[in-house]
Formats: structure tokens, sequence, C-alpha cells
């Protein structure tokens, strides 16, 4: 058996640990069933690295994580690490992560399963077969654009400064895989920005239409403001297929977009960086959801959101299509079957544990590969 699959497998903090078991249980019935071995190797990041090692995470496990084919992660940050200091604080770590192996595509698919549709806060019409990836430029713009900081002028104000900057080469790299993920999909992307503001709004209007011209004549390409794009998802989610903007404004049409399909607690992400010459990428893969520690400890968590998580790295990682439509009906199957924990919660469903969640799709993904 090739033994040449590696994941490094950091649970996190608050409702992560709890997540993260459901999903080891996943890819070992993965390694057992396929002829497939998984490597896993588990280390700290976040809060729980402050504790360990009074930092969000070490330079090891950076290190560890360029090495592995794949990083999974479950979730960062909890009231107990608030009050530190901007720069300690564990949400750190994660943005540490991002920025060194370079994952500048972030992909966050918002799926909304049928049986989980009156769960939406739009009618069931609007968001009935919702399938939407949003591609998120992850590691520039206002996150990590220099100036920054908080300064105090001559006459005792502050002013608070951050600066949102885009090269010709970030806004290609990300709207490439915008590009390719459409082509395998129904073949339209929409881009938003605020060209309208913005120079780097404009800049990456510019950019991405020149791009398609050259390379993606035949996919169907939309310019769209950031702000219009925001109001059209809740008017008529279904009309896009990908999105592709940049840090910021990812950050904000992707939590709406979840919010359409009716659970966070059921959303997975990928970040990819660039493919090196063997045409491998580095990725990191993670639920949407946060730390959620209202609930951490107490077998409460969805853990669907991990186990998707696990099959789009199947998919985007380890090229096994196959594996990872499997974990996507299995997921669907316990949903259909009425089993719902607390986050997804409707009436006449029967509501379980995080353990019992696991069972069930364990039981799912045996039944369906026969
Ligand atoms: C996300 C989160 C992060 C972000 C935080 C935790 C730094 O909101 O992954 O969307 O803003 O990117
Ligand atoms: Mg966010």
């Amino acid at each position: 058996m090739p033994a040449n699959k590696s994941l490094l497998v950091l649970p996190g903090d608050g409702i992560g640990p709890e997540v993260m078991r459901e999903a080891k249980r996943v890819i070992d019935w993965m390694g057992k069933k396929r002829a497939v071995r998984f490597e896993l190797e588990e280390d700290l990041c976040g809060g729980c690295a402050i504790d360990a090692h009074g930092m969000p995470i070490t330079d090891d496990t950076v290190k560890k994580a360029q090495q592995v084919d794949a990083v999974l992660l479950g979730a960062v940050g909890g009231p107990k690490w608030d009050n530190l200091p901007f720069d300690q604080k564990p949400e750190r770590g994660l943005l540490r992560l991002r920025k060194e192996m370079d994952l500048f595509a972030n992909l966050r698919p918002a799926v909304c399963f049928p049986a989980l549709a009156d769960a939406s806060s739009l009618k069931r019409e609007l968001v009935e077969g919702l399938d939407i990836m949003i591609v998120r430029e992850l590691t520039g713009g206002v996150y990590f654009g220099t100036p920054r900081g908080i300064e105090t002028l001559p006459d005792g104000q502050r002013r608070g400064i951050n600066t949102q900057v885009y090269t010709t080469n970030e806004i290609r790299r990300v709207a490439s895989v915008a590009f390719e993920l459409a082509r395998k999909r129904r073949n339209k992307v929409t881009s938003c920005e605020k060209a309208n503001v913005m120079e780097s709004g404009v800049l990456w209007r510019e950019e991405v239409q020149k791009l398609h011209d050259e390379q993606y004549k035949d996919v169907e390409l939309q310019h769209m403001y950031a702000d219009n794009a925001a109001m059209q998802l809740v008017r008529n989610p279904k009309q896009f297929d990908v999105i592709v903007t940049d840090n910021l404004f990812g950050d904000i049409l992707s939590d709406e977009a979840a919010m359409l399909t009716g659970s966070l607690g059921m959303l997975p992400s990928a970040s990819l960086g660039a493919p090196d010459a063997t045409g491998k990428r580095k990725a990191l893969y993670e639920p949407v959801h946060g730390s959620a520690p209202d609930i951490a400890g107490q077998n409460a968590a969805n853990p669907i959101a991990t186990i998707l998580s696990f099959a789009m790295a199947l998919r985007y990682t380890f090229d096994m299509p196959d594996e990872a439509d499997l974990v996507e009906k299995a997921a669907k199957e316990v949903l259909d079957k009425g089993l719902r924990t607390g986050d997804i919660m409707q009436k006449g469903a029967a509501k379980v544990s995080t353990t019992v969640m696991g069972d069930s799709l364990l039981m799912a993904l045996s039944k369906l590969a026969g």
C-alpha cells in the first residue's frame, strides 16, 4: 500500500477537537476501505498553542505544514484569549499559515442540502439546489497591506491605517483558479470589487478581464460591484456560479452565502497555493464555522463541515474524486434521514450528538461503498 499521503491535523480550540475527532474516523475509514494510507500528524494551532508555547503557532508547526500534502484544521480562538494584544491572538496562527504557505485561493462552496432548505432564512424556492463557489483571494489586500497600524497625531487624536493593495499577479493567479473551476461547473464567473471608488478595484476589474480575453474566452465573465453582489446574493442567489473577489469582500460575501444554505455548520473550505512543477498545490482545509466556545466540550457540535473539508482534500489534493463524492453523499444521506445536530435542528427531526452524527455518517459511508 503506498504510504505517501500525509496530513497535518490541527484540531485547534473550542469545538475544533470534537469535530476533528469525527473527521479522523472518516480518514481512518478511507484508509481501511480504499487502497490508500494517510499518515496523520497532529499539532497545535490557536489558543491551545498559546497555552502550550506562548504563541499561536510555532515555527516548527509552520514547517511541518509546509512539508505535508495537506493541512486539516478545526477552529481557532475563544474568549480566554480575547484580551491578548492583536498580534498574539489565536487567529494570527491561522493568518500566518495562510501567508507563509502562500495559500492565495480560498474556495468556499455554498451548497444548500435539500433537507435543510427550510433552515435558510430565505424562502425554500430561492435556495433549494443552490450551489455557489466563492473564490476569495486570501493572502493580499487590506488584511496584509502596508502601511498599517494605529498612530497618534500631534493634536492627540489617533489614526488607524490599513492599506488595500493588489498587484497584477495576485489578481491573475486567483482569477485563473476561478476560471478553471467554472469550466468544471456551469462556466460562469462573477468578479466582484468596488471599481467605482477604489483604484485597486479598477485594476482588479481590468486584470480579470484581460486574463479572460487571453485564456478563458469560453467562460462567461460578469463584473459586479461588491455591494450589489451582497444584495443579489439575498435577492436571487441562484444566478451565481463562481464568484471571485478580494480578501475582505470575500470574507463578507462568503459568510453571507454560507448563511443562505441554512447552516454554517455544514460548510467546508479549501485554501490553495500555486501548483509546483509536478502540479501539486500546498493546501489547508477547514470548516467555515468558528470555534463556538458556547457549546464546546458538550458533544453537541456539527462535525459535517470538517468532514466535508476532508472531502475537499480528497478532491483537490489527493485526486480522489470518487471518494470525495462518497463522503458528500454520505453527509446528504444522514440529513435525509432526519438526523440533526443542534445548529440545524428542525421540528420533527432527531437531535443527535457530535459522536452519533459521526457514527451515522460512517454507517452511511459503509452502506454506500457496498
Ligand atoms: C474567516 C475568518 C478569518 C478571516 C478570521 C478568523 C481571521 O473570518 O476565515 O473567514 O477574517 O479571514
Ligand atoms: Mg470570515
